[in-house]
């Protein structure tokens, strides 16, 4: 990345971070010694030799104990088989993302569907093979980029996702997003892009700019799945990954 870019990162990172610290209820840093500072609340550890298999109902780590070198396996770790809200209940699978975790560009979408809930990885039916397609278009393989959801489960009947659900799964996507650091985030449709964004603008008119999230480049389009009943729109989409292309120095082939 260039280096420039790499210090406005760095820099809405930190300031990510200490907002973040400032939600928690920490309102100072102490400079020095670190035996001087007063040890926080330690949550329940994570149990040595725990497995992604074990059940959890503990509410997310905060983002003080999540910041300090997130990774992908500490997330899923944490995650475990989750039971924080009610579609634990009726799903087959827990869709956690699926991708390179060294990915310069990451895919959000809404939340698994029936193909992806029997399979456990997202994006797997009729709107994730069109995803595959605009991914091989910008000239990717599936296996380039991280590709995850905002919820981890499938809502039954594919309804929209509750708020309570996103509240309870979001942070386990912000610190997958922490561990990843692309160059840029794609988010597929309304809910992904109104997540992460924190706002109630309609994606009609988030998407086709780019937006910024802790200093990342992120670009909101519509979701594949829109797309297959309103195939007119691939041109908008097609318009909006042109932009990320040309944020990631991808050249158009003619
Ligand atoms: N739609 C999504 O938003 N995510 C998936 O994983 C599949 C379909």
């Amino acid at each position: 990345m260039h280096e420039a870019a790499e210090a406005r990162q760095l820099v809405a990172s930190l300031r990510a971070y200490l907002e973040d610290l400032q939600e928690t209820g920490v309102d100072g840093l102490v400079y020095g010694e670190p035996a001087m500072v007063a040890a926080p609340e330690q949550p329940a550890a994570v149990p040595a030799g725990a497995s992604a298999g074990a059940i959890s109902t503990a509410s997310a780590p905060s983002p003080e104990e999540a910041a300090e070198k997130e990774t992908l396996e500490k997330v899923r770790l944490d995650l475990g088989e989750c039971r924080r809200c009610g579609l634990a209940g009726t799903r087959t699978n827990l869709v956690f993302g699926v991708g390179n975790p060294a990915a310069r560009l990451v895919f959000v979408g809404e939340a698994p569907g029936r193909d992806e809930d029997l399979q456990g990885e997202p994006f797997v039916g009729e709107a994730g093979q069109l995803l595959t397609k605009i991914i091989a278009a910008m000239q990717f393989k599936r296996s380039d980029v991280y590709i995850c959801n905002i919820l981890k489960c499938r809502p039954p009947g594919n309804r929209n996702p509750e708020p309570k659900e996103i509240e309870q799964c979001q942070p386990f996507l912000l610190r997958q997003l922490r561990a990843l650091r692309p160059e840029a985030i794609v988010c597929l449709g309304t809910f992904a892009a109104q997540t992460l964004l924190k706002t109630k603008e309609p994606i009609s008119r988030l998407r086709g700019r780019f937006h910024d999230y802790h200093g990342i480049p992120l670009m909101p389009t519509f979701h594949p799945a829109f797309l297959l009943r309103n195939p007119a729109m691939k041109r908008e989409v097609w318009e909006d990954m042109q932009q990320v292309m040309r944020l990631l120095g991808i050249e158009l082939k003619k």
